[in-house]
């Protein structure tokens, strides 16, 4: 074990967040959040209605190096008070992650401090502990831009993944539909906002996968009824538009609704010990509230207790990436400083690849 307390900074630059942040945590394992900066690179990629690889890498390389001192700044220490340096190491794009981890390895090795190379969805996963006592295992939903996914998260390091999208991941779908609709990057929120006042019945849209035996998802055929629908209507109104938007997202839920159950059943299967299971939620889309809610009553419904870290730590962010290195440099669980990029890395290194599971190569 490491000696306690740990400082750790954490870099994250696998998509469009250039993010630098500083956790501690002591010797019982708690967390505490000492720093945490995130630049959103929005409005460079807006223009282009999603990620434009070479300018995301360019971004994080003209902002990084700001960004560290600021999150070292904000929480008042040096480079040699600190323990370790973890930074993103894949999924995510090769251009961004070469830019963090070679910052990261670059403090390390002028400080002599062990480096962690961290994946990306780790981070999200461990997430819920740096805030609060949330026990191994408990089933993590990770719906994002470039991942969906259900794991099965049984310790730092022990994953299983129990479904993954077979296509599009959810919050891509939702940036499709708002593109189709002409509403702009990122989509998600122009869609929850147009649905408020659709009517949701007017158009039936398929529920993927819905009543099949295992835990994927899958977006593609819900994008291309959208856009079938857009095309046999023409010029469309705002009420056609407010429509597709709620029937859209009806879809999605009851898609969500259907797919938790089966993860919920596959976990009482594997661990038929816990009595109270829980559910961690990660991801943009959580900030969905008709989806919010459908998982509230869903988790209700099945005895599952919610746990959804607070927004600024369920999109992405670098807090994520130091307190998985916490919890990997508390177990002695280093990396070599010649580990390199990994733009598809599966937390679950077991799991039989899945084609086409999200834009970020969330793979296996
Ligand atoms: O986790 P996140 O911030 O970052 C990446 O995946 O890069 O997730 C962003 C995704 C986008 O696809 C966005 O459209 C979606 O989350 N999103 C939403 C909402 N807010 C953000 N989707 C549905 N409803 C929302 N309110
Ligand atoms: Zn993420």
């Amino acid at each position: 074990m490491a000696a306690a307390p740990t400082y750790i900074l954490g870099i994250e630059t696998s998509c469009d967040e250039t993010a630098a942040a500083v956790v501690r945590r002591d010797d019982e394992g708690r967390g505490e959040l000492l720093s945490n900066v995130v630049l959103s690179q929005l409005k460079e990629h807006a223009p282009f209605g999603g990620v434009v690889p070479e300018i995301a890498a360019r971004a994080h390389v003209i902002h990084l190096d700001r960004l560290i001192e600021q999150s070292m700044a904000e929480a008042k220490l040096n480079f040699n008070e600190l323990s370790a340096v973890a930074a993103t190491a894949g999924p995510g794009l090769l251009g961004g992650l070469i830019v963090g981890l070679t910052a990261g390895k670059a403090i390390t090795m002028a400080h002599d401090l062990p480096f962690l190379a961290i994946n990306h969805l780790e981070g999200h996963a461990l997430t819920p502990r740096l805030l609060s006592d949330c026990e191994f295992p408990y089933l993590l939903l990770l719906i994002s831009g470039g991942h969906t996914q259900f794991q099965l998260v049984e310790g730092v390091g022990h994953y299983k993944r129990l479904g993954t999208t077979i296509d599009d991941a959810l919050g891509e779908a939702f940036d499709k539909t708002a593109k189709l609709l002409g509403l702009g990057y990122p989509g998600g929120p122009r869609v929850e906002a147009y649905s408020k006042r659709g009517n949701a019945k007017r158009f039936d849209f398929p529920r993927p996968l819905k009543g099949r035996n295992d835990c994927n998802f899958s977006f593609s055929g819900l994008k291309t009824a959208v856009r079938e629908t857009v095309n046999n209507l023409g010029t469309l109104s705002d009420t056609d538009v407010a429509d597709i938007c709620a029937s859209f997202e009806l879809a999605v839920v009851e898609t969500l609704v259907d797919r938790l159950t089966r993860a919920f059943a596959r976990f009482n299967e594997m661990h038929p010990n816990v009595r109270k299971p829980t559910l961690v939620v990660a991801g943009g889309v959580a900030a969905n509230a008709k989806l919010r809610q459908a998982i509230e009553l869903t988790c209700a419904k099945h005895n599952f207790t919610l746990n959804v870290p607070p927004f600024h730590l369920c999109t992405d962010n670098a807090a994520m990436i130091a307190w998985a290195g916490a919890e990997r440099l508390a177990l002695g669980l280093t990396d070599d400083i010649a580990f390199k990029a990994r733009p598809r890395w599966p937390l679950d290194s077991v799991s039989a690849p899945i084609y086409g599971s999200g834009r970020l190569g969330a793979k296996a």
